[in-house]
């Protein structure tokens, strides 16, 4: 009976709104608010086969990667796969001159050559918990929001610490709909992930940053780690005794492929979505924000290039922090234009309008309801200057390495100048420098840095009045009277901090004394002014104003879910364990442009030019391509598949999540999302946005044929 109702019910709910695709789901909610659906749209397998905490279920399979992106484990063995994207900086790390892993690739033919990461970890979800009664014991309407937050505090650290005393396991609370719901995340966390294979970046970052953000598309996203544990098959720090790791469950993989209308989900971590602001929000961030951010980044990577093209060293030096200013360079720049097409202010204000309309209709609720829009506005406008100056100073002030480099020595200084500090304080503080500096030495160019300095100093004064600038910036421009080159030329041949030998020279007999050279340096002058700056003029009221807008936010999502009683709300996304489902799908970006769902190698070939890193085909590639040498992980039709799109709503940190099926198994790994689809991480178009995945097919076709690295295929579960 139950079952027929929900069946109903959700022949209704499409009949009425139709499958839109938005939605970034919880895990164990999926039962009660999207099974019915998710099985109208084909699935064959339940609910609990993807979250239970009662037998083992998908989510043991599913990892957050480092900082940001998502995993899966894809053999008994503790294999793992992830995105190029997501390990680059592990396989950048590993890469040098005479073993450039970037532009070779890199494979791990036995055991014994897997490359240990430091400071890389996975860590699995092993259940969740409602905790919201809990956390929100004793909280009460009258409270002051201080007050709130200080219960909310004392709740949250009682929950943790029962939760997890004596498990072995972390603990930890975050909250759901800007604080009306929290849930407890219990996670297991492995630090011993070592790098088993990743394709040359022209296959695993073919198309670039040209390609990036964009369909159609033809990258090779892929690259391969594995877990090691202890003998007792739990986490441990890396020791060459661990052995691989023995999961609950891996992912089994399926060689059909997808065709357009098939039922697909994502499993995986989203990082962070804004769904439910309000109108002014979207007004700030696509017009004050963005454009300086948009234009100091572009400058940078201008200078990034030039130096890059030059050289190989600096193109490997480079490489990930080009990457990663590119991405969301990139990506604000489709942010706002999609914003724009998307009408998505005027959309937001009309909802505005009928949402004032209903709260003004009942006493108790234009109590509660009718001054949030008139506040929102407000706060907002305070807002926006304020985030102008922290956007210069974050894009501007902080896009210079030797300056974020230098302030890292002010506890130096501070130790040191005090006469209580003891000897060996100082020599821990010191050691710690010597290894962070080797660090930052290795990648790092000082011809580079200083040109990106006198282009963002120059930007910086020509945008803002002096008032919102650091005054160490301002008096740097009039005592150089505007001349950028020459005060960039004289402050990086005078810091220390600009060369590797001056830094060794300060800190390989330093004494205490040494740190009056530390204060005179212009670079840690500029450093402190810069910090100064942010912590003084912009962070007391950037702080007092986003705490307001927290609570009205907070109070406008209970607003809109008892206004909109038909919809079903999604809490945005918060790097916690999501589900999200769609069908493959193709779509119409522009007037008269139609975009298939899939790409093939015929792409590549059509894409190829031996005069541009990012479209060099390998001649291997090319070989396998003209012999249609495909093994079994070509497509009936003949083609080799190389990416395909749906209407899964994803996000940053999505990447490497994987892509299943109706029945579980895995047939892609997601990558990234669509150019006219960008915005959605403010609004969600389900006409025009995609997220693009890469096949799971031209994955094993590039392991096993490409490479010859059958051995990781075997060990893989392949239903076909
Ligand atoms: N746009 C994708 C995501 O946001 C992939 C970016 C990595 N690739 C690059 N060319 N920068 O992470
Ligand atoms: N490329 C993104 C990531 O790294 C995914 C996205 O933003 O769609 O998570």
């Amino acid at each position: 009976m139950k079952k027929l109702t929900s069946i109903i019910f959700v022949f209704f709910y499409l009949l009425k709104f139709g499958f839109a695709g938005e939605g970034m789901w919880i895990p164990m909610l999926l039962e009660q608010l999207n099974e019915p659906e998710m099985k109208s749209m084909g699935m064959r397998i339940s609910a609990e086969d993807i979250y239970s905490i009662n037998k083992s279920s998908l989510k043991d399979a599913i990892l957050l990667f480092g900082r940001g992106c998502t995993a899966e484990i894809i053999s008994d063995e503790g294999l793992i796969l992830t995105n190029h994207h997501c390990g680059y900086g592990q396989i950048q790390k590993h890469s040098s001159l005479e073993n450039d892993y970037l532009t070779t690739g890199f494979w791990a033919m036995e055991r014994s050559q897997e490359l240990p990461n430091p400071g890389l970890s996975v860590t699995l979800l092993v259940r969740m918990e409602d905790v919201t009664k809990q956390i929100l014991e004793g909280v009460t309407a009258e409270m002051t929001e201080q007050a709130r937050s200080e219960k909310i505090k004392a709740n949250t650290g009682k929950v943790e610490k029962a939760a997890s005393e004596g498990t072995g396991y972390a603990a930890k609370v975050k909250a759901f709909y800007y604080g009306n719901e929290y849930y407890l995340f219990i996670t297991q966390t492995f630090n011993d992930v070592r790098l088993v294979g990743a394709p040359p970046s022209n296959i695993g970052k073919f198309g670039g940053d040209t390609d990036n953000w964009m369909w159609p598309r033809h990258t090779g996203d892929f690259s391969m780690f594995r877990i090691y544990v202890n003998k007792n098959n739990e986490p441990a720090e890396y020791s060459p005794d661990n052995v691989p790791y023995k999961p609950k469950s891996h992912l089994p993989i399926s060689l059909k492929g997808v065709e357009k209308g098939d039922f697909t989900f994502v499993f995986g971590y989203p990082g962070s979505t804004q769904e439910y602001l309000p109108s002014f929000a979207i007004d700030m961030i696509t017009g004050v924000e963005n454009p300086p951010a948009i234009r100091l980044r572009e400058k940078r990577l201008g200078i990034f290039d030039s130096y890059m093209k030059q050289s190989d060293l600096v193109r490997i030096q480079y490489s990930d922090k080009y990457a990663g200013v590119a991405n969301y360079w990139k990506k604000m720049i489709g942010e706002n234009r999609g914003i724009r097409k998307l009408d998505a202010i005027e959309k937001k204000q009309e909802l505005e309008r009928r949402f004032s309309a209903w709260a003004m209709a009942d006493a108790t609720r234009s109590e509660r309801y009718g001054q949030l829009l008139p506040r929102f506005e407000k706060l907002y406008n305070q807002l926006k200057p304020i985030s102008e100056t922290e956007t210069y100073l974050i894009e501007g002030g902080l896009g210079i390495e030797a300056l974020r480099y230098a302030y890292g020595f002010r506890q130096l200084v501070a130790k040191s100048s005090d006469k209580n500090t003891p000897d060996d304080e100082i020599g821990k503080i010191v050691g710690q420098l010597t290894a962070s500096s080797a660090n930052f030495f290795r990648n790092y160019n000082q011809s580079v840095d200083r040109d990106v300095f006198a282009s963002l100093m120059a930007d910086w004064i020509e945008h803002q009045e002096q008032s919102k600038i650091p005054s160490a910036i301002v008096q740097g421009a009039i005592v150089y009277n505007n001349d950028y080159e020459t005060w960039a030329n004289k402050l990086y041949t005078e810091s220390i901090f600009t060369d590797s030998t001056r830094v060794k020279k300060l800190l390989d007999r330093y004494s205490v004394r040494k740190f009056k050279k530390i204060e005179a340096d212009p670079m840690f002058q500029l450093a402190l002014s810069v910090y100064d700056h942010y912590f003084s003029q912009i962070q007391p009221e950037s702080q007092m104003i986003s705490s307001e807008l927290d609570s009205l936010q907070r109070v406008y999502m209970q607003g809109l879910m008892e206004f909109q009683t038909d919809k079903r709300f999604y809490p945005d996304a918060n790097s916690t364990l999501r589900v999200t489902y769609g069908k493959v799908d193709d779509y119409y970006p522009r007037d008269a442009v139609y975009y298939k769902y899939y790409t093939t190698l015929e792409g590549i070939m059509e894409k190829e030019d031996p005069a541009i890193y990012d479209y060099v085909v390998e001649p291997r590639l090319k070989q396998l391509y003209a012999e249609k040498d495909y093994g079994h992980y070509g497509a009936k039709d003949g083609t080799m598949r190389i990416a395909f799109i749906g209407s899964n709503h994803t996000t940053g940190g999505n990447s490497g999540s994987p892509v299943l099926n109706a029945d579980g198994q895995l047939v892609g790994v997601n990558f990234d999302r669509n150019w006219e689809g960008t915005m959605s991480d403010l609004m969600y178009d389900p006409d025009q946005c995609r997220n693009i995945s890469l096949d799971i097919r031209y994955c094993l076709f590039i392991i096993d044929k490409f490479a010859g690295a059958g051995h990781l295929v075997k060990e893989m579960t392949i239903v076909d």
